[in-house]
């Protein structure tokens, strides 16, 4: 045992995380995405990589990058295939941390060519895409199951309702209403709401920050 100062809160433990957004694709060329950056996932990886867990850190395009012997990246492009990788990593871990941006709706068909502008409108079906973070609540066992809320509108209403429907162990709520806070700054203004329905709000702070505070909170569960 060389964490004798107890800096290593996770040592021994695996972590899933998933971070930044994902494109859909209409033809071999086109995608519909996000403008989420990523930094959010990668700032919780880091802080649990940094709190000795071992990170398997799935992420759609970005231009976060890492270098950390404890964080194995899995990119990935669509919903489907962050769906996919979720589930072959799921079953291993102690704790999941879904901060993706996962595109809620898809082109029901890609187009194998590039479509072209023949006509003077197009309409794009879409579908939507499997909920990752919902399919993990509905077969947890051991695991302490983190998801992301973003609302503009009875945000906390909202966001125990989806901590339920998902079958959470927390979710951190996302205030779009502040400056400063969100997609693609450096800083996030939080609440969590545990499945004791306890609410703990923080005032704006890097995006650093916020993941430290969420792993001290999960830390303090997992070690109760
Ligand atoms: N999420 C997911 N897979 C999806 C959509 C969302 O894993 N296909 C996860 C996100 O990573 C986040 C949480 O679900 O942790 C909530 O995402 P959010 O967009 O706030 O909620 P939705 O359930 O998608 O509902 P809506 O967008 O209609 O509010
Ligand atoms: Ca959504």
């Amino acid at each position: 045992e060389d964490d004798i100062l107890g800096k290593l809160p996770l040592r021994g433990k695996k972590i899933l995380i998933t971070a930044g957004p994902t494109y859909e694709a209409i033809d071999p060329v086109r995608f519909i995405g996000n403008h989420s950056s990523g930094k959010m996932g990668f700032e919780i990886a880091k802080a649990a990589a940094n709190f000795g867990a071992e990170v398997i850190l799935i992420s759609g395009p970005t231009h976060e990058k890492v270098n950390h012997n404890l964080i194995d990246v899995i990119p990935v492009m669509s919903a489907q295939d962050m769906f996919e990788a979720a589930h072959k990593y799921f079953n291993d871990v102690d704790v999941a941390i879904l901060s993706a941006a996962v595109a809620d709706f898809r082109p029901k068909e890609v187009a194998s060519q590039k479509i072209k502008k023949t006509s003077n409108t197009l309409i794009l079906e879409l579908e939507k895409t499997k909920d990752i973070l919902a399919s993990l609540g509905a077969i947890k066992k051991q695991q302490y199951l983190v998801g992301f809320a973003l609302e503009t509108n009875n945000e906390v209403e909202n966001a125990k309702d989806k901590l339920k429907r998902k079958n959470l162990n927390l979710i951190v709520l996302n205030s779009l209403n502040d400056k400063g806070a969100g997609f693609k700054s450096d800083t996030n203004k939080v609440t969590f709401i545990d499945d004791e329905e306890t609410i703990t709000s923080f005032e704006l702070k890097s995006k650093a920050e916020v993941a430290k505070d969420l792993l001290n909170k999960i830390i303090s569960v997992i070690h109760a």
